[in-house]
């Protein structure tokens, strides 16, 4: 029985997708099965008018050629499109939260689709998870430049990330230094602090502040000025988009709407502007923002993504639904998606390597 699969990615982008598609769609074919790309999350299947080419598409052997160190995602994807609380615009302009799940289902069945292998982060596997629910056979993989989902050692995306952002840092030393400046450096991990943490401690970092943290401002002046008063006149901060002061105040960009969640930024500005004016000293913001979900994954990405997805598809070779593949060093395992579902990883406080940052001085402005 030719077993027909489709494929798609959800949330923000992350390196590392493609190289997912490449070994699912290999992995697939080479068992004889069909595979086919849902563009742009569910909205390939729930707008397909959209589409001039069709909302989905099938993925052969020639669609995945040489795609594996790409960033982005051929099948476009998006963090608007939640089918469990989709805005359908309504006559009078306004916009009405709609549960078009069913219609997901639907198509799966008139195209007589066998399964969906769907490729996301918390809010992507969310929707996996309830969709497996209502009877789709589903298998999620971990997606996520943030590392936050349980569950798995990591997601890929994060070693990119956390490569670029540290070749940032290697980069704003130098100048930091010439000009006698504190340099904020504002990166993205939504409410978990792994990005500025991992980024931060192999980046040389003078003070990290994370979510998982709350700082006191007072702190992390402190640290500028004991490095003045040790020749060091320039110090470099890493601020978490979700981390925040002890008197609370997280810096929402966006809030959340309709089908997608709240969008952070805006700490970085606060803490520069804050320790310029405690420290006397020239402070300047960097915000590595999207800059982190793009170019090539790192080779460690690139063998996740690949094992990832050829995992994914031996587990609906095993009828497997309801799972999300994991990696477990030094294998991959699978996971019960209602175990994942929901819950955020953030940076543990026992953790050997927070213990690490401050056993080397880091400061964590607490
Ligand atoms: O989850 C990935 C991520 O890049 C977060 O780190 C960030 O908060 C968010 O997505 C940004 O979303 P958008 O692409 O909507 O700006």
């Amino acid at each position: 029985m030719v077993k027909r699969i489709a494929i798609n990615t959800g949330g923000g982008d992350a390196p590392g997708l493609n190289a997912v598609i490449r070994a699912t769609v290999l992995a697939a074919i080479n068992r004889g099965w069909e595979c086919y790309g849902i563009r742009d999350g569910f909205n390939g299947i729930l707008n397909p008018d959209r589409y001039a080419d069709g909302g989905v598409f099938r993925l052969t052997r020639d669609g995945v050629r040489g795609i594996a160190h790409l960033g982005g995602t051929i099948l476009g994807t998006t963090n608007k499109g939640n089918p469990l609380h989709y805005p359908v615009q309504m006559p009078d302009g306004t916009t009405r939260d709609t549960d078009r799940s069913g219609e997901i289902l639907d198509y799966f069945a008139k195209e007589k689709l066998d399964a969906l292998v769907a490729i996301g982060g918390d809010g992507s596997l969310t929707i996996a998870h309830a969709l497996h629910k209502m009877g789709l056979p589903v298998v999620g993989v971990p997606k996520t430049i943030d590392n936050d989902l349980d569950k798995t050692f990591t997601t890929f995306g994060f070693d990119t990330a956390v490569a670029f952002a540290t070749d940032c840092l290697d980069r704003l030393h130098s100048t930091a230094e010439s000009h006698q400046r504190v340099m904020v450096v504002e990166v993205m991990g939504r409410y978990a602090g792994w990005i500025a943490l991992h980024a931060g401690i192999s980046g040389g970092a003078h003070s990290i502040l994370i979510p998982e943290i709350p700082f006191d401002i007072e702190k992390v002046a402190e640290k500028v000025r004991w490095r003045d008063g040790l020749g060091r006149m320039y110090s470099i901060v890493v601020v978490a988009e979700g981390a925040a002061p002890v008197e609370g105040g997280r810096e929402v960009a966006e809030a959340a709407g309709t089908g997608h969640a709240e969008r952070l930024g805006g700490i970085g500005e606060r803490v520069a502007r804050a320790l310029q004016e405690r420290t006397g000293k020239d402070a300047r913001v960097v915000v590595l923002g999207h800059l982190l979900r793009g170019g090539s994954p790192t080779s460690f990405d690139r063998l996740a993504a690949l094992r990832f997805g050829a995992a994914a598809v031996r587990a609906l070779e095993q009828n497997m639904s309801g799972v999300m593949v994991s990696l477990a060093f030094p294998n991959v395992e699978y996971v019960a998606l209602e175990e994942v579902a929901g819950r955020m990883k953030g940076v543990p406080l026992d953790s050997d390597t927070l213990q690490t940052a401050r056993d080397i001085g880091i400061n964590f402005g607490d």
